[in-house]
């Protein structure tokens, strides 16, 4: 718990990572509570999806420590879906079986629930070869969502889909979050859909937050309130010039969804295949916060 009564999912100290030579993050502290939204940003290559590993228990820390909450559980770029599996079958694919007198109900009831909470009800027979892009991700974040996470982490989940599917998608997710109140971390290089949904942005650069402001704008936040809203705007703008990009002088920075493509794509998205986590693989010295 915090001072203030909340209680932490995510913790982490003076964490340090390298790769060879290479140090990617260097002495990162982080608290995240439950039902809070952490936004982060940062260049290509700044360790956004290093710390979201480390959050994962997919990489150990060189020093530092990673305390979460036991359940964690991520959302990449791609769906990563079973192309010989059903929709419903993916969503519930390595689920632990409900102990006994569990009144959470059987894996199928609770895959049905989460496919019907992302607008996919009735699609459980469909094979993930027959979806759009949007939908294979609403799998996705439906097979995350049936495992009651306690810290959800999404990597740059909206990266691959079109300008509007990724408002729809950014609108559900708000949506999700907000009645589910998980810990959200999410890694994006789009600093409107940072501002949009999160309580908390930072930026990562050099191995180091250089940046991290909390964005207490009304909520929901639509698409068009946010990109009107003078103090979105602000933040917007003072973001963008920490990720280097300034509008030039007399401009009006323009939010992204009135351009296409969208204009804050600071780098192109990573094309890393790392495996689908639900840690099973958790290193045996990755801590837990009770
Ligand atoms: N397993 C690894 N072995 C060696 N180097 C690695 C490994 N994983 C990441 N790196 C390096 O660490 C740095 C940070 O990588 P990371 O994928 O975390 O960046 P990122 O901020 O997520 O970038 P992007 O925005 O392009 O997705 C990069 O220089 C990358 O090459
Ligand atoms: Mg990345």
């Amino acid at each position: 718990m915090t001072r203030d009564g909340h209680e932490v999912a995510v913790r982490v100290r003076g964490l340090r990572k390298a790769f060879g030579a290479k140090t990617v993050l260097d002495g990162i502290d982080l608290e995240v509570r439950r039902g809070e939204f952490f936004a982060l940003l940062g260049p290509s290559g700044t360790g956004k999806t290093t710390l979201l590993r480390l959050l994962a228990g997919l990489e150990r820390p060189d020093a530092g420590t990673v305390l979460t909450a036991p359940r964690v559980t991520t959302v990449y770029q791609e769906p990563r879906l079973v192309v010989a599996r059903r929709v419903l079958a993916n969503v519930t694919l390595g689920l632990p079986r409900p102990t006994r007198g569990s009144s959470r109900g059987s894996s199928r009831d609770r895959g049905v629930r989460a496919l019907a909470e992302v607008g996919l009800g009735g699609r459980e027979r469909a094979w993930p070869a027959t979806l759009s892009g949007g939908e294979a991700q609403r799998v996705a974040l439906a097979r995350a969502l049936v495992r009651d996470p306690q810290v959800l982490l999404l990597d740059e989940p909206f990266a691959a889909l079109d300008a509007l599917t990724r408002l729809q998608a950014q609108d559900l997710v708000a949506e999700l979050c907000a009645r589910h109140r998980p810990a959200v971390v999410l890694v994006t290089h789009d600093v409107d859909e940072a501002v949009r949904l999160a309580d908390r942005v930072a930026v990562l650069d050099g191995g180091a937050f250089v940046v991290d402001r909390a964005i207490e704008l009304p909520r929901p936040r639509g698409a068009s309130s946010a990109a009107s809203d003078p103090a979105a705007l602000e933040h917007r703008r003072e973001l963008l010039a920490r990720l280097g990009v300034s509008p030039p002088s007399g401009q009006a920075v323009v939010p992204s969804d009135q351009v296409a493509p969208p204009s804050d794509q600071v780098a192109p998205p990573s094309d890393r295949d790392d495996p689908p986590s639900d840690r099973a693989d958790l290193p045996a010295d990755r801590g837990v916060i009770a």
